[in-house]
């Protein structure tokens, strides 16, 4: 059982071209975003850190793999829950989740472990793993403990990619998908934001020019 999850594991390691692109800024993002097809935004829910990169992707027809945090629900809304790869434990979940762990209740999936297993062993290269590790070790603690509960939304991060495979092997169904989060997404413009703080925060009102 683990030789062959293992080897599966290995051949989506080598299927993959990870690439890390260096100086990251708004000139790589025009020509990144516009290129890609699937984005994700996978934050622990309730931690409002999926900003606003994923409404550029969305708007540009990429497709997003995410949890219900931050601008995904809103995303998710807009684009239609058809439209959006959701996954992973929910913001009122968190709190219980986190005390089940420190009652020693948490059951971690075999995979993960293996996953773990994985990167300690040096395939990424002979860097100092405790830190990353330890932060997934232990029941209770800011830092520890698998704070952001990655351990447990993982089995259902990889049922959704699942999905992911499946829908991006019907191209009709992909397209449709694709056309449709950027057809929906007129919200996240930047002119609809400014007039909202205009109206709700600064309390000004537009200028007619002559
Ligand atoms: C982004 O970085 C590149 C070089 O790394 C630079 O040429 C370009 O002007 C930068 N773009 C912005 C918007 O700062």
């Amino acid at each position: 059982m683990t030789i062959v999850l293992t080897v599966k594991l290995l051949r989506i390691l080598f299927a993959v071209q990870v690439v890390f692109v260096p100086d990251y800024n708004v000139s790589v993002a025009e020509a990144l975003i516009p290129a890609s097809e699937l984005s994700q935004h996978i934050s622990t829910a309730g931690m409002e850190a999926s900003g606003t990169s994923n409404m550029k992707f969305a708007m540009n027809g990429c497709i997003l793999i995410g949890t219900l945090d931050g601008a995904n629900v809103e995303i998710r809304e807009e684009v239609g829950e058809e439209n959006f790869f959701l996954f992973g434990a929910e913001a009122h979940e968190i709190a219980g989740l986190r005390k089940e762990r420190a009652q020693g209740k948490f059951v971690p999936d075999p995979r993960f472990e293996e996953v773990k297993q994985f990167v300690r062993s040096g395939v990424f290269g002979t860097y100092n793993y405790d830190e990353l590790m330890g932060s997934l070790e232990g029941n209770e603690g800011y830092g520890r403990a698998d704070y952001f509960l990655v351990g447990k939304d993982f089995p259902s991060y990889i049922e959704c990619q699942e999905k992911v495979d499946k829908a991006y092997r019907d191209q009709k169904l992909w397209t449709r998908m694709s056309i449709l989060n950027t057809a929906s997404s007129s919200k996240f413009s930047s002119d609809r934001t400014i007039h909202e703080y205009a109206k709700d925060i600064w309390d000004i009102s537009p200028v007619v020019l002559p």
